[in-house]
């Protein structure tokens, strides 16, 4: 059983593919995770995220055992994560580990932006779970604290905009995704949501 999860960031898509691999008893795989690891690999050894030989040869050598590193979580790598993430060699360095990881029995749930469109196409259950702009920078600025909510609302159009045009595996519902449109909801009625949708799927 293969579930993915897509959507823009901060949109709940996290919290949500946690909950549902719980839920279900599934493996899980967050993989922004391994986007920002290249990206936070080229930052500690002092290059720009611009720089795409560095980052492909990253890509090629990642090592997953440092997936916990609490610096992955900061936005300065999640925009340098979404920078290394256009290149189509680091995107096709990260393929085999996320198509292997999805082969786990009993099942798994993978979290990104091209999971039902080009990680997995055959998924069994395939979610979209977006929300406005506005509501998502809200969010990111209560988790942050301090940030103005006109700079992380401008980072996110940013990281939209970027995610969504790159010509290799843009950010895009799926055709036969569900999307679940979380500006109104709260993370419990978002969560339970997603479980009636996989449970469909799954019966
Ligand atoms: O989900 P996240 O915020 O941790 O992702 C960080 C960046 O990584 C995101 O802006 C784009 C890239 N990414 C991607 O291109 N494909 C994925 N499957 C997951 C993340």
């Amino acid at each position: 059983m293969i579930i993915a999860v897509d959507g823009p960031a901060a949109a709940g898509k996290g919290t949500i593919a946690r909950a549902l691999a719980q839920h279900f008893g599934y493996h899980f795989l967050d993989t922004g995770s391994l986007y920002r690891m290249v990206g936070l690999s080229l930052l500690r050894d002092g290059k720009t995220p611009h720089d795409e030989a560095a980052a492909v040869e990253n890509a090629r050598s990642l090592d997953v055992s440092r997936f916990c590193d609490a610096d992955l979580r900061t936005e300065a790598v999640g925009a340098a994560a979404s920078i290394v993430a256009v290149n189509p060699q680091v995107r096709a360095a990260l393929l085999d580990f996320q198509r292997v990881f999805a082969q786990q029995s009993p099942g798994a749930v993978l979290d990104g932006r091209d999971i039902g469109t080009v990680v997995c196409p055959d998924a069994d259950a395939k979610l979209y779970i977006t929300a406005s702009p506005e509501v998502r920078a809200r969010r990111r600025q209560a988790e942050l604290g301090a940030a103005s909510y006109g700079d992380v609302l401008a980072d996110i159009r940013a990281r939209d905009a970027r995610d969504s045009t790159r010509a290799t595996a843009p950010l895009v519902a799926a055709a036969d995704a569900v999307v679940i449109d979380t500006s109104d909801m709260d993370i419990d009625q978002a969560v339970a949501a997603a479980i009636a949708v996989v449970g469909r799927a799954a019966g």
